[in-house]
């Protein structure tokens, strides 16, 4: 993983590296007096008539001769004395290119060794051992998951698009797929009602997904309530926190994971008086320490919502390509995550430990979503079947190859009128367009039980 030390270093990115070499340059000339003042106290300084990359290895900035402040002459700009004073302001070697006119050229920092990827699909195998691991990225020498228990409260913050909700996805994907109820519950505000939807109905919801204010405000009634509830159980075992608890107590308690997106818009709907934000301000401070741990998202990163009181309790922050170099303060604390790449979705600066590092997100697909849901229990997938689909669907398997054969089941089943020729008809249609049975290989063919169906037999 690359250390980024400083602000000036957060990206390698070679246009704004050159720009940021240009930037300098004119201020060291200046401070050299290799600038004017005008009577009326106005400032000229030598400016740029273009500024430009070559190749990713060098930047070249293009002296305006035509607008040199008076007194500055070309010999002074290109004294050796004062590249070499540039190259130190600068930190990489700047020189004259030989041409007409007063070019600078700036060789720029060696690309990072190995590149990050620009798309990765989440890969819950290769999560590395450790309690309540959640994915944050995929960096340049391998993927980086960290421990809740570690992170404690995260914030996410990005611009429309930039790949937020993919991200808390990957987190409660990663989490579900490994946890019972027993050890993990999950709590969900979604106000725009469409991204967590796969996730309605799963038996590790605490509450059921939250997208008005008002339901948003019950849900944080119920965490305060249960965080009150774990204060006086921790109290009996002297526990400071979930672990020591769970270690002590006979009766475990699970980790909660709370999911807040667009919570800056929730905050502001509700209003920052409502019982929703000063819930919200007291279990970002205290509720870590009882297992509840808060995972807010917002494209909309508005300081009078992130103020300190919630912002300095997020002590993980990941910010994706935001608007402005404020919302990266606000997220991260320095600005950087406005010149992270639109094209590249899912790409993201991180603090981590006190340390910022660049990551590419990872990517999980609806179907591997939908698919955990189902195995979880979720509502929105197929309920259970009844009784009398069961026989038939047994029957299928047992008598008919797997074949649902709808004349030879009707008769099988003749007497009961739910089982007519009719509604067996019926029931394969439907079972055909939501993929429970194949479509038939031939107009004569049986549609065929799929190992979908055969799962809900079992289930
Ligand atoms: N890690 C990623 N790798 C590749 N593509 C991604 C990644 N994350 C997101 N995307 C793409 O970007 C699209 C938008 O992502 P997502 O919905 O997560 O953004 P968002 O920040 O939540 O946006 P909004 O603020 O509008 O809710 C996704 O549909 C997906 O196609
Ligand atoms: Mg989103």
């Amino acid at each position: 993983m690359s250390k980024y030390p400083d602000e000036q270093n957060i990206l390698r990115d070679p246009r704004w590296e050159v720009t940021e070499a240009a930037r300098r340059i004119q201020q060291a000339l200046t401070r050299m007096g290799l600038c004017y003042e005008t009577k009326d106290g106005h400032l000229v300084e030598v400016s740029y008539s273009r500024i430009g990359v070559v190749g990713d290895q060098y930047g070249l900035l293009e002296v305006d001769l035509q607008r040199l402040p008076r007194k500055v002459t070309v010999n002074k700009l290109a004294h050796r004395d004062t590249l070499h004073h540039l190259t130190a302001v600068v930190g990489k070697p700047v020189k004259k290119l030989n041409t007409t006119g007063l070019t600078y050229c700036v060789v720029l920092s060696p690309e990072p060794k190995g590149r990050l990827p620009k798309r990765v699909e989440l890969d819950v195998d290769s999560r590395p051992p450790g309690e309540y691991m959640i994915p944050i990225g995929q960096g340049c020498q391998g993927a980086v998951w960290r421990s809740l228990l570690d992170t404690s409260h995260i914030l996410v913050g990005g611009e429309s698009r930039s790949g937020k909700s993919t991200w808390l996805n990957c987190l409660l994907a990663a989490l579900l797929n490994v946890y019972g109820t027993d050890r993990l519950n999950v709590a969900i505000i979604d106000p725009k009602g469409v991204e967590f939807t796969a996730y309605a109905g799963i038996p590790h919801l605490v509450v059921p997904i939250a997208e008005e204010p008002k339901q948003a405000g019950e849900v944080t009634d119920w965490l305060m309530g249960e965080m009150n509830r774990r204060r006086r159980l921790f109290t009996g075992y002297f526990a400071k926190n979930l672990m020591t608890y769970n270690s002590r107590a006979d009766k475990p308690l699970p980790l909660i994971v709370t999911v807040i997106d667009e919570v800056t818009d929730i905050a502001l709907q509700c209003g920052l008086r409502s019982r929703f934000y000063t819930n919200l301000i007291r279990l970002a401070s205290k509720a870590g320490s009882f297992g509840i741990i808060l995972v807010l998202a917002t494209q909309n990163p508005k300081a009078e919502v992130l103020n300190t009181l919630i912002k300095g309790n997020l002590s993980t922050r990941i910010a994706f390509r935001v608007a402005t170099p404020e919302h990266s303060r606000t997220i991260l604390g320095v600005s950087g995550a406005e010149k992270l790449s639109r094209e590249i979705r899912g790409r993201m600066l991180a603090r981590l430990d006190a340390e910022l590092v660049e990551l590419q997100g990872f990517l999980v697909n609806d179907a591997q979503i939908m698919a955990l849901a189902e195995r979880l229990g979720s509502r929105l997938t197929k309920p259970p079947l009844e009784p009398v689909e069961r026989d038939l669907v047994a029957y299928a398997v047992e008598h008919l190859g797997g074949g649902f054969k709808i004349g030879e089941l009707a008769r099988a089943f003749a007497g009961d009128e739910r089982t007519s020729a009719w509604h067996i008809r019926k029931l394969a249609e439907r079972w055909e367009q939501e993929g429970l049975l194949t479509k038939p290989a031939h107009a004569t063919a049986p549609r065929m039980v799929t190992p979908r169906l055969l799962s809900l037999l079992t289930r």
